[in-house]
């Protein structure tokens, strides 16, 4: 037992980096007392109090962990219409959500590290920023994996593992629980990216250019002192790609060899040259509806490429648009089964780009307007009684798919209020005119709209019809 100490024998004048333990006689042997009639033996908690990082430390690194996963959400984002492999334009919907999910957590903790919002949302770093545009100036799909998930990905893994381990497991809990969370995402993804560039490389990718890029990029990020930017710096690589020429996002949507893609019509059957089925038979709506899913991989990408285009403007706007990425990459999941359970090959189906190719290099106010409001707004209109009408024939595919569409896309009609008042001021008399005539021009440049029809511009009815969602 330590010995009381008298205050009279410690001089004010020298600090002590002990502070005193000072007894209450008897307090002591009561409690020894009471613990012995007390039965439990719960499991010991070995963690141990005590970390390398204050508060402010803390915060300064989440901080730039939140930022690297707020680029990296927009940057997936600005890619999503140049990525031409169906599967991985799927899978990068999905970790657009992945990233902008861990940039909310992190959001989150920092309002509780004395953090205000406003200087969160509003922190930008000038080095981070010179590498996701390096990391941008990828050549090619399999570079920008390579960049996105073997470099930085990878970098970001360790750190998080490293603050696990470094930081206050009592005192810092909800930090580190917040982490654990975010790797529960990055492990399968990272270890997707790893087969994915695997797969690349023995389709034919050539493996030398995709290390010497993984090699300049990890020498990029060296030389800003790693993610935590308390890492030892190194030189910078020379010349930087997006120093001779700056990143700009691609506006043409890409499909792999499988897909055969018509953009001269929005109308399946005239793609098709011929029906089916009988026009508004059932068996000619549940098809269309099947194919629309699928075809929502153009989804993807006008939400993709929204989040890049409004990027920095408004944080919940970004992550809303993400989350609505992630639900139209698995849309297209469910009408690319939905087709298969139907008993079709996807690939022989021909694919839509009409309403892709003309949001691609639109202003995102106009090109959400038509997604959001025609498109969505439009599925919803048909939607229940599509319903109604697989249930009265018992067709459980599409009456499970379907439901569950309708869900999600209640739930985007609701977002997208918000992300189209970030996205422009005009009213919405304006807004959807002026989407008319930007659809109107485009699908009429794309022969999907004939001049001689003597509109001035579409209905919204036929940009439903012909572009949807
Ligand atoms: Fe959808
Ligand atoms: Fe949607």
């Amino acid at each position: 037992m330590a010995k009381p100490v008298d205050p009279a024998n410690s001089s004010p004048s020298s600090p002590t980096t002990e502070i005193p333990y000072t007894a209450v006689p008897g307090q002591r042997e009561a409690s020894a007392q009471r613990r012995q009639s007390y039965p439990y033996r719960f499991p010991r908690d070995h963690r141990l109090l005590g970390g390398k990082f204050t508060v402010a430390e803390n915060a300064r690194r989440l901080l730039r962990f939140f930022y690297f996963e707020r680029r990296l959400m927009q940057s997936l984002g600005a890619w999503t219409l140049s990525i031409p492999e169906f599967e991985v334009k799927l899978e990068t919907g999905r970790h657009i959500f992945y990233h902008a999910d861990a940039a909310r957590a992190f959001r989150e903790r920092l309002t509780e590290q004395e953090m205000r919002p406003r200087d969160i949302d509003g922190f930008r770093d000038a080095e981070i920023d010179r590498f996701i545009e390096e990391l941008l100036s990828a050549a090619n799909a399999p570079e920008l994996l390579a960049g996105v998930h073997q470099v930085l990905g990878r970098a970001l893994a360790t750190a998080y593992r490293h603050h696990i381990d470094d930081t206050d497991p009592i005192t810092d809990t909800p930090t580190i629980r917040c982490l654990r969370r975010i790797l529960a995402d990055y492990e399968p993804m990272l270890s997707w990216a790893d087969a994915a560039v695997v797969a690349y490389v023995e389709g034919g990718i050539e493996e030398s250019p995709l290390a010497v890029w993984r090699w300049h990029l990890q020498r990029l990020l060296v030389s800003i002192g790693g993610v935590t930017g308390a890492d030892p710096k190194g030189a910078a690589p020379t010349p930087l790609r997006s120093e001779a020429r700056p990143f700009a996002r691609g506006t043409v949507p890409l499909r792999d060899v499988r897909f055969d893609t018509f953009k001269n019509t929005g109308d399946y059957e005239v793609a098709d040259g011929q029906e089916r089925y009988p026009k508004e038979s059932y068996e000619a709506l549940r098809l269309r509806f099947i194919r629309t899913q699928r075809d929502e991989v153009d989804a993807i990408e006008a939400f993709g490429t929204f989040i890049w285009d409004i990027r920095f403007k408004d944080f919940q706007a970004e992550y809303d648009l993400a989350r609505i990425t992630w639900d139209e990459a698995r849309h297209t999941e469910i009408g690319h089964r939905a087709l298969q359970a139907a008993g079709y090959d996807p690939f022989e189906l021909r694919n839509r780009l009409t309403g892709s190719t003309c949001r691609g290099p639109m202003d995102p106010a106009f090109a959400m307007a038509e997604i959001n409001l025609f498109g969505e707004v439009g599925v919803l209109k048909t939607i229940n009684n599509l319903i109604d009408a697989a249930s009265d024939r018992n067709d459980e595919l599409l009456r499970h798919v379907s439901d569950f569409i309708r869900s999600d896309e209640r739930t985007h009609v609701r977002k997208g209020g918000h992300i189209i008042k970030v996205m422009t001021d005009l009213n919405a008399r304006d807004l959807e005119l002026r989407t008319r005539e930007l659809f109107t021009e485009c699908l009429v440049s794309l022969g999907a709209v004939r001049k001689d029809m003597d509109v001035f511009t579409v209905s919204r009815e036929d940009i439903e019809h012909l572009v949807g969602e």
